[in-house]
């Protein structure tokens, strides 16, 4: 199938990315989060992007304007009847938020309309049975942040069929993105060998075994890491390791997944990392 219409729904710093690499692509894009601040922020933040790319000389003033022209914010999902080929949701990391927003566009969009979530650990399929076009629904995981980072995991479910999947392999090399497969399993690959490490690296604060900034030194001068594990989990977002840790705890059931206490303490406390400006550290901006 064809591309042209793109809609990305929730506006956070994935889904912003997400809409930005689209528009840039060539893609007419729909922007939708159900908060007003967040979609402006996102729009912002394509924006910002685009003006620094310029500034490196990797952007024509011209292409920045075509691309913002083919973004469209939207703040209601029913404004007006949907028409996007391809949606892809990246909000929050739990699940009944994820079906109950399948559940709507399942009502609202095309027939033809293929289905993606950028997931970082629930199950596909599970997400794709609340809609009607299972063999339409696909994982299409980005990494952070999207823009930069060239991977693309794209998990089937145990109904997605051969032309979604086709699609969304084309779709993800338009991108001038990297596909892997991987099967519909809790993490699937990448946050299942990450995120063990991150908690890890919680625990060892925990237990007071180093500060936070000696850790992080320890795995970028030992291990060559470009960044530490709290500087990257601030940078993912302390709320979404705590939810990716939970899932994996309860898709294996098996307690090596168990999410560290200081980690649970700082999500209960609201430093969510750098989107809150407060996580492992402090962020000004
Ligand atoms: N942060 C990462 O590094 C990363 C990497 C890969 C995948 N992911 C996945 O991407 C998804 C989004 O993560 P994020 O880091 O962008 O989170 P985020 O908190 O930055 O953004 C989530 C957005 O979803 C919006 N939202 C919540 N409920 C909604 C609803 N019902 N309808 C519309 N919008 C809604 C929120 O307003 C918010 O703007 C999650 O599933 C996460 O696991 C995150």
């Amino acid at each position: 199938m064809t591309v042209k219409q793109v809609m990305v729904v929730g506006a956070g710093q994935m889904g912003a990315g997400i809409a930005l690499v689209f528009a840039r692509s060539g893609y007419q894009v729909q922007l939708y989060d159900n908060n007003k601040e967040a979609l402006e922020r996102g729009k912002q933040y394509i924006e910002n992007i685009f003006n620094k790319d310029i500034a490196k000389g990797k952007m024509e003033t011209d292409s920045k304007r075509e691309a913002m022209e083919r973004l469209q914010v939207v703040g209601e999902l029913d404004e007006k009847p949907l028409t996007a080929d391809f949606i892809i949701e990246a909000v929050v990391e739990n699940l009944e938020v994820k079906q109950e927003v399948f559940r709507k566009l399942d009502k609202l969009a095309p027939e033809h309309t293929i289905f993606a979530t950028n997931t970082s650990s629930l199950p596909i399929t599970e997400i794709a049975a609340v809609t009607k076009r299972a063999e339409q629904f696909i994982g299409m995981h980005f990494m952070n942040p999207v823009p930069v980072m060239k991977l693309v995991e794209i998990i089937r479910g145990l109904e997605t069929s051969e032309a979604t999947y086709q699609t969304v392999k084309d779709l993800t090399e338009a991108l001038g993105k990297q596909d892997v497969e991987v099967k519909d399993f809790p993490g699937f690959v990448s946050n299942r060998v990450l995120m063990p490490m991150i908690n890890e690296a919680v625990y060892t604060v925990f237990e007071g075994i180093a500060s936070i900034e000696d850790v992080d030194q320890v795995m970028k001068l030992g291990m060559n890491h470009p960044m530490g594990p709290l500087q990257l989990a601030d940078f993912i977002g302390l709320d979404t390791c705590l939810s990716i840790m939970e899932i994996l705890y309860d898709g294996f059931g098996d307690s090596k997944y168990r999410p560290c206490p200081l980690l649970r303490q700082y999500v209960q406390a609201g430093r969510l990392g750098k989107k809150t400006g407060r996580g492992f550290y402090t962020y000004s901006d």
